[in-house]
């Protein structure tokens, strides 16, 4: 089985896009592979959160995934910073890892221009947290969307180099994990571009259903086709294209044959569309609170994930520090 390792950050709640797109393979990697899946949370620290906000973030996204079907019993379910084994291996990495490099990454250069005001030393070195986070376990594959590609490359280049250093053949170099077809891209209710969770466009599981109604209702649209047959402007599309995802096929087909002959209403799609969101959404909205609720079940996951990824990881240490050329007395 191949060894499969994903980092999920511990800000913002999942939205009907991450449920889509990512989560649902996550699923169905779960059974296919030795599957890491943990709360990203030493990387949240790079934008100082309040420690009062700390636990509940992690609390929360933690329920989300497991509300969603993220299994502990079959993939290894923990948090980054209960495994204090890949901050040792972050700190030996970071002495192979250049600064300039670290410096041309896209993902700083996006903080500096945004942030100018917070450039810490975790945001340049944030690329070999990751890296350590997924070679610990020496992980073969690692399901990432395009924002975390060059992140990963870094990481296979980071392995390649520890190789070649020590002249060994230790971590292997992870590949992405492809999911081809199924990558579904969902757009946000704003008329334009993906759904984000900071772009204020988006779905929450979380959400209740008459915030779910509100939010679908007050979605861009457009003034109506005027032409029969004519293509659907981008805002509409990407209501018929959440539609895809949530609804009956039949569902579709009648909405998009009422706006080839121009006789859609809005109105009537809004509605339509919202209650087979809610469909989807509030089954997982319920669970999400039984499990925020159940502390003793929440202790219990994050107790025996933690012990198994340490087991993981603290033999990669082992490993590493002999290679380094650490002896015992
Ligand atoms: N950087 C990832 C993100 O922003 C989160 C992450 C941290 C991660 N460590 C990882 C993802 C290891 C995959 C593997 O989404």
């Amino acid at each position: 089985m191949d060894t499969v390792v994903s980092g999920i950050r511990s800000t913002g709640n999942l939205h009907l896009g991450n449920y889509f797109g990512a989560v649902r393979n996550f699923l169905k990697m779960q059974r296919e592979n030795n599957c890491f899946f943990f709360i990203a949370d030493y990387h949240s620290l790079t934008t100082h959160p309040k420690p009062d906000d700390l636990h509940g973030n992690i609390k929360q996204v933690l329920a989300e995934y497991l509300a969603c079907g993220i299994d502990p019993e079959i993939a290894t379910v923990f948090i980054q910073s209960d495994v204090p084994e890949v901050t040792e291996l972050y700190l030996l990495l970071n002495m192979n890892a250049y600064v300039g490099e670290l410096e041309r990454t896209t993902s700083f250069k996006e903080k500096i221009r945004k942030h100018p005001d917070n450039i810490n030393a975790g945001l340049l070195t944030y690329p070999v947290l990751m890296a350590a986070d997924i070679i610990i376990h020496r992980a073969h594959k690692v399901p990432v969307g395009k924002d975390q590609e060059q992140h990963l490359e870094m990481t296979r280049r980071f392995a390649r180099r520890f190789n070649m250093i020590y002249e060994v053949n230790y971590f292997p170099e992870p590949d992405a994990y492809n999911f081809g077809q199924e990558l579904i891209k969902i757009p946000g209710l704003d008329g334009t571009g993906k759904m984000g969770k900071s772009e204020g466009n988006g779905i929450f599981l979380a959400d209740t259903p008459s915030e779910i109604r509100k939010k679908v209702m007050r979605a861009v649209t457009d003034t109506g086709p005027t032409e029969p047959g004519q293509e659907p402007s981008e805002p509409v599309k990407n209501l018929f294209t959440i539609m895809n995802v949530v609804s009956d096929p039949s569902t579709v087909k009648y909405f998009t044959d009422k706006h080839a002959s121009c006789e859609i209403r809005y109105g009537d799609l809004k509605k339509q569309l919202a209650e087979d969101i809610v469909k989807v959404t509030e089954p997982v909205r319920v669970r999400i609170n039984e499990i925020l609720g159940d502390n003793k079940y929440l202790a219990k996951v994050v107790k025996e994930g933690g012990e198994k990824a340490r087991e993981s990881a603290s033999g990669t240490i082992r490993d590493v520090r002999e290679i380094l050329g650490y002896r015992s007395f």
